[in-house]
């Protein structure tokens, strides 16, 4: 089991000790789960979380967003109980998730709901996001597949989610769905908006070359139950691009979290 040093540096997003059972399920899904991300300062950070299908990342970003509590352990933000922490994560679904009754303009502002913000700054500010995401002109289209592109929509789902300069953003699968010219398009425009607002990003991915090109830590997890097993530093320079990418510590990275995947589905079969 992967165990995280826990430095003097303020901690983020702590899990402790976390067990999810279901009633129905036999065998708990998560079990004795840590884990930390200690908050750098002046600098966001990009954590990925790689695992097979059903160990319990989207459980795991459901708990630090509120959206649910473990069987037992504790979910802390900034020390204090999700609910108490008063940090109230951005978050990007697997799914699609706009509300297809509304625009892309009316879709990024409502972000902004709970913050009583009035309307024209709400406004204001959700067609800077639009603009930021790439989807300036389609402001008064319904948010609706196919009026909008799958790619278009993830990108009103990420407008909204930082609308709110979260401090912590959320993000499962979000690219999942895209085919691979819009995925590396998407990865560029998070990239940049990720060094301009520098939020705390916990993404979830199926895909190795975006983990490691996205991704200053990627942390991997086993199944069966469901828990993190290995870490890997990903130390590539700070502002990536292509050259990044085509470079041979690139590729010796993505071989690394290559081979341990595997040593993981080995490890997860039951
Ligand atoms: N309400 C529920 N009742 C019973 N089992 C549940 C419930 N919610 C989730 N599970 C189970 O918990 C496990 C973890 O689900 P979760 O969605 O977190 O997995 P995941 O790692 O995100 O998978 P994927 O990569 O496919 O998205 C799965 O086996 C799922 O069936
Ligand atoms: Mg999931």
């Amino acid at each position: 089991m992967l165990h995280i040093k826990d430095t003097d540096l303020p901690n983020i997003i702590e899990l402790k000790n976390i067990t999810q059972a279901y009633s129905g399920g036999d065998a708990p899904i998560l079990q004795d789960l840590n884990f930390l991300i200690e908050d750098k300062p002046g600098q966001g950070q990009f954590v990925i979380i790689l695992g097979a299908s059903g160990c319990g990342k989207s459980t795991l970003l459901r708990y630090i967003a509120g959206l649910q509590e473990p069987t037992s352990g504790q979910v802390l933000l900034r020390d204090k109980p999700v609910k108490q922490s008063g940090i109230r994560a951005g978050m990007v679904f697997q799914q699609y998730s706009s509300m297809p009754w509304l625009t892309v303009l009316e879709n990024v502002a409502l972000g902004l709901d709970f913050q009583g913000v009035e309307e024209k700054e709400r406004k204001r500010r959700a067609q800077e996001m639009i603009e930021l995401v790439g989807l300036a002109g389609h402001e008064n289209k319904y948010a609706v597949y196919p009026t909008l592109s799958g790619g278009q929509l993830q990108r009103v789902a990420i407008a909204r989610s930082l609308i709110a300069s979260p401090e912590i953003l959320l993000m499962d699968e979000p690219f999942g769905a895209l085919d691979i010219n819009t995925r590396l398009q998407m990865q560029d425009m998070l990239e940049d908006v990720w060094l301009k607002f520098q939020p705390t990003i916990v993404f979830v991915t199926h895909d190795i070359e975006e983990a490691v090109y996205l991704g200053d830590d990627i942390y991997i997890m086993a199944a069966n139950p469901g828990r993190f097993v290995h870490h890997v530093t990903v130390d590539l320079p700070f502002n990536r691009n292509l050259e990044v990418k085509h470079s041979a510590h690139f590729n010796e990275l993505v071989r690394e979290v290559e081979d341990k995947m595997i040593s993981v589905s080995e490890m997860s079969r039951k």
